[in-house]
């Protein structure tokens, strides 16, 4: 029997433009104090001594790392441990508890007895409380979660108004770095009474094929509206269609618009529409809101698996978390966009917002690059995982927090899954299972067009208990021994690795002998980049790969993770400096790991890879064994020395080891030049690839990944410098003090070497490389020019590179 679940439907939201009504960035002009200040909600307060601040703002990523912030003695009972022992970073070892206020003037809307005025808030970390003009107006504690309250009421007409927000972290309330701050946008909405509610707009594709598609747009109104105009235009304006509905159900209004031929939604070809909404009283328009959308149906099916658009796929995904490495949790789009470019370059087509609910310009990227996305909301129900974690609200605000992110984000056509947890304790014994029920039920009464998942990692539990037989998709969390069992138990006829691998490397780093390890500690708290190191509950990357191409039924991956992340050190969480994680296919910086080439070789079918790994400089090592390894789409290759064969390598489909990557096991190490020879299918060359022993740092080299940004304020250069030979070889092991000078009219942001060791701060001018490398990160200011970052350092020829900074209208997302 064919097991059907079949969720179709599709979308959109961007924010662009708005007629009667006007969102208004807060952005300048804040005021920022840690510390308790019990009248700092009144109007009179001085806060003249406090920080100006910019929001976007992280408090805490300046730090400075200390072992003592938020050390938690304890157990973690999901990685099996049984015996508490102090975890010293594990959120970070940066200063993100405590209470601070901020502060802000913004002048009142002209006419408030006609209109509404909203404040929103993206997200705030957390345990948000707020006031305006001295009166409590409301609070919301989840970090993660987006919320707004009407203020009409409290705002003084034609004067200016105090805003005032209270965050409060409590120490042991996460398992990494959360943040701190208001991390996310804050906008004030003002709209007329009679207009479309707040995130009342929901845009559907029942029927979607290349042929024609059914859209139905439903409209909640607020006040007295008298009828609803939806037009579907192209993103150069072209009006495809539109349709006006003069009938309300308790204020709800409903049209269906037909449109031919449709450009669909994918990750290889993102196309998007606009979806204009109007209201009209008495003739006059009274709100407008532009959203763009997408065309795409999903669908689950026992028998197909995963389809978008008709077509079966498998999901080529990385989990994500939220904070952007150095420049710690303060949304910036360039930093996101820079990470969502990377992935597609190595050919994922989907992102797991681990473990909360991601930002909105993250789904705004996800639309316009083309990546699907499960979008999270919890790492904890009402079982706790830490002390302080999100188990103390979960009664109260889980329903709330879960209605705000469908409600707020159901238009994005990225999203194609809904993750109501991860590794939730409650996965043991019957309230979970009805907790994971109840959650289902709200997400699906939300959004009746996509699926749920969770990810499971207490996998012989949920198929005991039922918990796993309820959800939509029932994803597994690691445990590869386990999913031909699950999918024998499960009814749904699949499974998803919601999370996958878990391996550890650290860029540039390779340890000898060679060998597969579960929790490898060495002695210089790093892990090996030949990526033969998982922890207890993970594994190696082709473990999930088998599964993949083994079984059918299996719907693909989300690998643990995409980047490094601040927290979680793992398998280094007792060992002090490591403060930030080891599982990243890219480095904290945001420079590819060897593993990057793993993935990229099986992921990126339109390019090639040829990889080879380690890199050749190991003075002292000579005689010795040191393997080789290569990562490549072709199957076949052959390795030389300084010229002389090592043999031919074939992937090997019985051997688990050899069938995903090309190992050399027995060569020995001499300086000069490693070659790798690669074959076609028709044993033809193809392609070759060589690395070289280098000789001394003699300068370095500076590569931005745009030399042009936009003059706004806030867009980002991310410039890497590696440590180069004179001859221009990447100096492998040179760890070199580097100084950073911005001159011209951007300035330094931020530096980050990618060592999960390093206690230097990202935001002073001054790093060591790692490994012959380090990311230093330029910001425009608002004005045109050009700029330069020089960057020196001792016994090396000085670099530098210049960028221009230029005024542009649109917010073109395609000038990588
Ligand atoms: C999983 C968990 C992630 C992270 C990961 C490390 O169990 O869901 O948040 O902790 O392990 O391997």
């Amino acid at each position: 029997m064919m097991k059907r679940i079949t969720f179709i439907l599709v979308f959109l939201v961007v924010n662009i433009s708005y007629g009667q009504m006007t969102e208004t960035l807060l952005k300048e002009n804040w005021r920022f104090s840690k510390g308790d200040f019990e009248t700092a909600k009144n109007v009179d307060f001085n806060d003249s001594e406090w920080e100006k601040v910019k929001v976007p703002h992280d408090w805490a990523i300046k730090g400075p790392f200390d072992k003592k912030h938020d050390a938690q003695r304890v157990a973690i009972l999901q990685d099996g441990e049984k015996m508490p022992t102090e975890k010293s970073g594990r959120t970070g070892a940066l200063p993100y508890m405590g209470t601070a206020w901020y502060r802000l003037k913004f002048d009142t809307p002209k006419r408030l007895n006609q209109e509404k005025v909203l404040i929103h808030f993206d997200g705030a970390m957390s345990e948000a409380k707020v006031y305006v003009n001295g009166h409590y107006i409301g609070e919301h504690p989840y970090g993660y979660g987006y919320f707004y309250f009407d203020i009409t009421q409290y705002l003084k007409e034609g004067s200016q108004n105090t805003l005032a927000v209270r965050l409060h972290n409590e120490p042991k309330s996460s398992r990494w770095y959360p943040g701190a701050g208001i991390y996310r946008k804050v906008k004030l909405i003002t709209k007329q009474q009679n207009s479309i509610k707040r995130w009342g707009n929901t845009i559907t594709t029942p029927i979607v094929s290349p042929v024609k598609a059914k859209v139905v747009v439903k409209t909640k109104t607020i006040g007295q509206v008298d009828e609803v105009k939806t037009t579907i235009k192209t993103l150069n304006g072209k009006i495809i269609i539109s349709s006006i509905s003069k009938e309300s159900f308790d204020g709800e209004y409903e049209n269906t618009l037909a449109v031919e031929r449709p450009e669909l939604w994918s990750p290889e070809h993102p196309n998007l529409y606009q979806m204009v909404t109007t209201t009209f009283v008495k003739g006059h328009q009274t709100d407008e809101i532009i959203e763009k959308f997408g065309f795409r149906s999903i669908s689950f099916t026992s028998d197909k698996g995963f389809e978008l658009n008709g077509v079966r796929r498998k999901i080529k995904g990385v989990c994500l978390h939220h904070d952007l490495g150095p420049l710690g949790t303060a949304i910036n789009r360039s930093a996101l966009k820079r990470q969502l470019v990377m992935m597609k370059e190595m050919g994922a087509d989907a992102i797991r917002t681990a473990h909360n609910m991601p930002s909105i310009e993250q789904l705004e990227l996800c639309d316009e690059l083309g990546l699907m996305v499960v979008a999270e909301s919890f790492d904890e129900w009402k079982k706790a995982k830490v002390d302080n974690g999100y188990h103390r609200f979960f009664d109260e605000w889980a329903e709330i927090d879960v209605q705000h992110l469908v409600r707020a984000t159901k238009n994005h056509p990225s999203i194609i899954m809904w993750s109501s947890g991860n590794e939730v304790p409650d996965q043991w014994g019957n309230e979970g299972v009805k907790r994971a029920k109840w959650l289902q039920d709200i997400f699906h009464k939300e959004d009746p067009t996509r699926p749920v998942t969770v990810g499971m990692d207490q996998v012989e539990a949920v198929m005991a208990n039922g918990f796993g037989a309820i959800m939509d998709v029932p994803g597994l969390n690691y445990r590869t021994q386990l999913y031909e069992e699950a999918h024998e138990k499960f009814p749904q006829g699949f499974v998803l690795g919601s999370e996958t691998a878990s391996t550890v490397s650290s860029r540039g780093v390779y340890h000898f002998p060679v060998k597969e390890y579960k929790v490898k500690k060495h002695d210089d708290f790093q892990s090996s980049s030949y990526d033969m190191e998982a922890c207890p509950w993970s594994n190696l990357p082709e473990d999930d790969f088998i599964l993949q191409d083994d079984f059918d039924w299996v719907l693909g991956e989300f690998v643990w993770t995409g980047f490094d992340y601040l927290g979680e050190p793992s398998p280094y969480n007792e060992e002090w400096p490591s403060r930030s994680s080891y599982f990243g296919i890219c480095d904290l910086a945001g420079i590819p790991k060897d593993r990057f080439y793993l993935y990229k070789s099986r992921w990126n079918t339109q390019e090639e890879t040829l990889h080879i790994l380690p890199h050749w400089n190991w003075e002292g090592r000579e005689g010795k064994v040191t393997p080789i390894y290569v990562y490549t789409n072709y199957n076949k290759a052959e390795l030389f020395i300084n010229g002389v064969s090592q043999g031919v390598r074939i992937k090997d489909k019985t051997k688990r080891l050899d069938r995903y990557r090309l190992r050399w096991m027995d060569t020995k190490y001499e300086a000069g030049v490693v070659k790798v020879v690669a074959y076609n299918d028709n044993d033809e060359i193809v392609v070759t690839e060589e690395i070289k022993t280098a000789g001394k740092p003699h300068h370095l080299r500076l590569e931005a990944d745009r030399s042009t940004i936009k003059a706004d304020g806030e867009d980002l250069s991310f410039v890497t410098v590696t440590v180069v030979d004179k001859n221009d070889n990447p100096c492998p092991t040179a760890n070199i003090q580097l100084d950073f000078e911005v001159k011209g009219n951007s300035t330094f942001k931020a530096v980050c070497n990618g060592d999960a060791t390093s206690l230097q701060l990202f935001h002073k001018p001054t790093m060591k490389t790692f490994n012959g490398k380090l990311v230093a990160i330029v910001q425009s200011s608002k004005s045109k020019g050009t700029s330069e970052l020089v960057v020196k350092g001792k016994g090396v020829k000085s670099g530098s590179i210049k960028i221009q900074s230029i005024q542009k209208k649109d917010n073109s997302l395609t000038d990588k």
